[in-house]
């Protein structure tokens, strides 16, 4: 199990990158803002299958941050991510200082696409605005052949498609799986915050997504029914501030009111202070009863 190299600056790193792909190597980039969990690796492991090279990003972005969020205590574990990291078999690591991703006098930022609007947009203004310039900014200086980000966040792996494919980067972005915890909690950073008692609270998020998608398996398409059962399901558990509980396109986000095709169920929600999110894709059954009103 070696350890992988670790990088700090921009130089040394598209050096590294550029005698890499020199010699015929492809590239799989792992941004992430460390505090690194299975979630984190399960994305180096399939960047190792995909490709000769893994380089894993360890950056906490600060222009994804509002003022009032959790930027400066947001969890700084390098020593054991690193060694993790070498358990993923993850050749390169990159870990810039804040002045080597945004030298003082830089000042140009991307605007977001359209699906960076509803739902997180709304609730952190701002937010995809820092993701989407630190991701095109890591991308042109790892020039990678695939990009693999975690379906947890939703939103911003649409957000990263759609960026690439408006501003034609040559990257393959790859969207993994949520991994969860046995218990059906999805894996996150920010679960480290939770007490005792809120780790217990919690479990009400990804058990409304599974009653969820029970719901329609068993046959019912109202979306609003579906919201309101979610919301209950949270409210049930003590979860009250919840920013949204909804059901969207999978590739636009507007809101649905009606399941007739795919779609994709989205929670974001205060545990206590600590603000998570998780979401499932929703495929309504075909051929049900339902499905023909003639029958109904
Ligand atoms: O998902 C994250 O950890 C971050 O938003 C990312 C993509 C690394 C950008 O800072």
């Amino acid at each position: 199990m070696a350890s992988p190299r670790v990088i700090s600056t921009i130089s040394e790193l598209r050096a590294a990158v550029r005698e890499l792909q020199r010699t015929g190597k492809t590239v799989g980039l792992v941004p992430t803002m460390g505090a690194l969990h299975e979630g984190h690796l399960s994305l180096v492991r399939r960047a190792k299958s995909e490709c000769d090279v893994a380089v894993a990003t360890i950056f906490v972005n600060p222009t994804q941050f509002a003022p009032h969020e959790d930027f400066s205590k947001y969890p700084r574990t390098l020593e054991a991510d690193l060694q993790l990291l070498a358990t993923a078999n993850c050749d390169l690591v990159f870990v810039p200082s804040r002045d080597e991703m945004y030298p003082p006098d830089a000042s140009t930022y991307i605007a977001p696409p359209q699906v960076a609007q509803p739902l997180e947009g709304v609730c952190r203004p701002g937010h995809f605005q820092g993701v989407a310039t630190v991701v095109l900014k890591l991308f042109n200086i790892i020039p990678a052949d695939r990009a693999y980000f975690g379906q947890k966040d939703f939103q911003q792996a649409l957000v990263i498609q759609r960026m690439a494919a408006d501003l034609n980067l040559p990257v393959q972005v790859v969207v993994c799986p949520i991994i969860r915890e046995p218990d059906g909690l999805a894996m996150s950073s920010r679960n480290r915050y939770l007490s005792p008692r809120e780790r217990q609270q919690v479990l009400a998020v990804s058990r409304a997504l599974t009653s969820l998608q029970e719901a329609v398996g068993r046959g019912e398409r109202d979306a609003t029914e579906l919201k309101l059962q979610m919301q209950n399901t949270l409210r049930a558990a003590g979860i009250e501030r919840v920013d949204y509980a909804t059901i969207a396109d999978p590739m636009t986000l507007s809101d649905l009111a009606r399941l007739d095709g795919p779609a994709v169920a989205l929670i974001a929600a205060y545990v206590g202070t600590t603000r998570l999110i998780d979401n499932c894709l929703l495929t309504a059954p075909t051929g049900s009863p339902q499905d023909d009103p003639a029958q109904g």
